[in-house]
């Protein structure tokens, strides 16, 4: 029999932003904050009231719920709603990601090692391998698994009853799942970037699990660098509260949280130094774009994946960016953000 040895988490979209935009420490971080219910978890209205009809319909059904994808940037609570899934529905979660799960055998493992109503959720499901790929259509559609024993002629296959689980995948590139993979989920949802409103109250909701004191004046301050995003918005509330711990401030306001938010070089966007080198870059070495990925990459000596998944979403989303078909290119606001004079019209898309 193939099956054997179970694989952890080793590199997730998580890890990735985590290593540039946040210390070792905010796994952590991540964990203790992380909402445990619909109602702790704020904003993303549609996907949560979506979410409820289809746990309250299976569960009077007592059927597992059908299989759901999440995508969206890092940092926008794709785990999270996969562990309050799980919750809601009473059921346990099993944790792994694409890049993880190596062999046959031992995804193999994991599948069978699931109970009835599981949820297994597989994190940057973009990046499982095409044969493991071929292992879960079956298990999805049939919760079946095809196990072929011994080398050869002498080959026989085996087709073992799965239990009947729940798959939640979470990627950070839904144009990077296969056409086959992304029809067997019964429902897709795309997580937004979070309102300033929405941010103000999970940092509200963080700081007061943290014992930390800050008015609305801090919130306001802390929210509108926290790049629309959960994650951003709680690392940076940890580390305004170290700087105001140091100082001895009392409570946090809008004059502590700017000090520390320059400290530690985050500008009034939420741009940090990294994301400053990276449009400089480009502006100072290719003129402003267009320029290829793989290029931008070198350049800024990142991996494609990273500049993909970490530098670009906030870049286009807040417009300082565009994609065209002849490569990335800087627009007008970047420069003048960047109080760098914008003079190239042959730039304009
Ligand atoms: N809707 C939300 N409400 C409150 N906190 C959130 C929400 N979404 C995310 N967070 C916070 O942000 C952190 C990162 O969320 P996570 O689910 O790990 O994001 P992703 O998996 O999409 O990268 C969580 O630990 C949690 O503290
Ligand atoms: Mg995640």
């Amino acid at each position: 029999m193939v099956i054997i040895a179970s694989p952890e988490i080793e590199e997730t979209d998580e890890s990735v932003v985590r290593s540039r935009l946040n210390g070792k420490e905010d796994g952590n971080l991540d964990n203790t904050l992380r909402p445990q219910s619909f109602d702790e978890y704020i904003g993303q209205d549609k996907i949560k009231k979506n979410l409820d009809i289809l746990i309250r319909a299976a569960k009077k059904r007592q059927e597992p719920i059908e299989h759901i994808l999440l995508y969206g940037p890092a940092g926008l609570g794709k785990t999270t709603l996969a562990n309050i899934i799980a919750k809601e529905m009473g059921v346990n979660i099993r944790t792994t990601s694409g890049p993880a799960i190596e062999r046959v055998g031992d995804f193999g493992s994991i599948l069978t090692n699931l109970q009835d109503g599981d949820v297994l959720f597989i994190d940057e499901i973009h990046r499982l391998n095409k044969i493991i790929e071929e292992v879960l259509y079956p298990a999805m559609e049939d919760y079946k698994l095809d196990i072929i024993i011994g080398k050869g002629p002498s080959a026989r296959t085996l087709q073992l009853d799965l239990p009947k689980f729940t798959l939640i995948g979470a990627t950070t590139k839904l144009g990077a799942l296969s056409n086959p993979l992304r029809n067997r989920f019964g429902a897709t949802h795309r997580l937004e970037f979070y309102s300033k409103e929405e941010i103000k109250k999970i940092l509200k909701r963080s700081a007061k699990i943290l014992g930390v004191e800050i008015d609305e004046t801090g919130l306001e301050k802390i929210a509108a660098c926290s790049r629309h995003t959960p994650r951003v918005a709680n690392r940076l509330l940890k580390r305004v509260r170290d700087f105001s711990q140091i100082k001895n401030h009392k409570a946090i306001d809008s004059v502590v949280a700017s000090a520390a938010l320059e400290m530690i070089d985050v500008d009034p966007l939420g741009l940090e130094p990294s994301d400053r080198h990276f449009l400089r870059t480009i502006i100072e070495k290719f003129g402003g774009g267009p320029v290829g990925l793989t290029t931008i990459a070198a350049a800024i000596s990142e991996e494609v994946k990273t500049v993909e998944e970490v530098y670009e979403p906030y870049l286009l989303q807040i417009g300082f960016l565009a994609r065209t078909t002849r490569g990335r290119v800087i627009t007008e606001t970047a420069y003048a953000h960047l109080g760098i004079k914008y003079d190239n019209q042959s730039k304009l898309i």
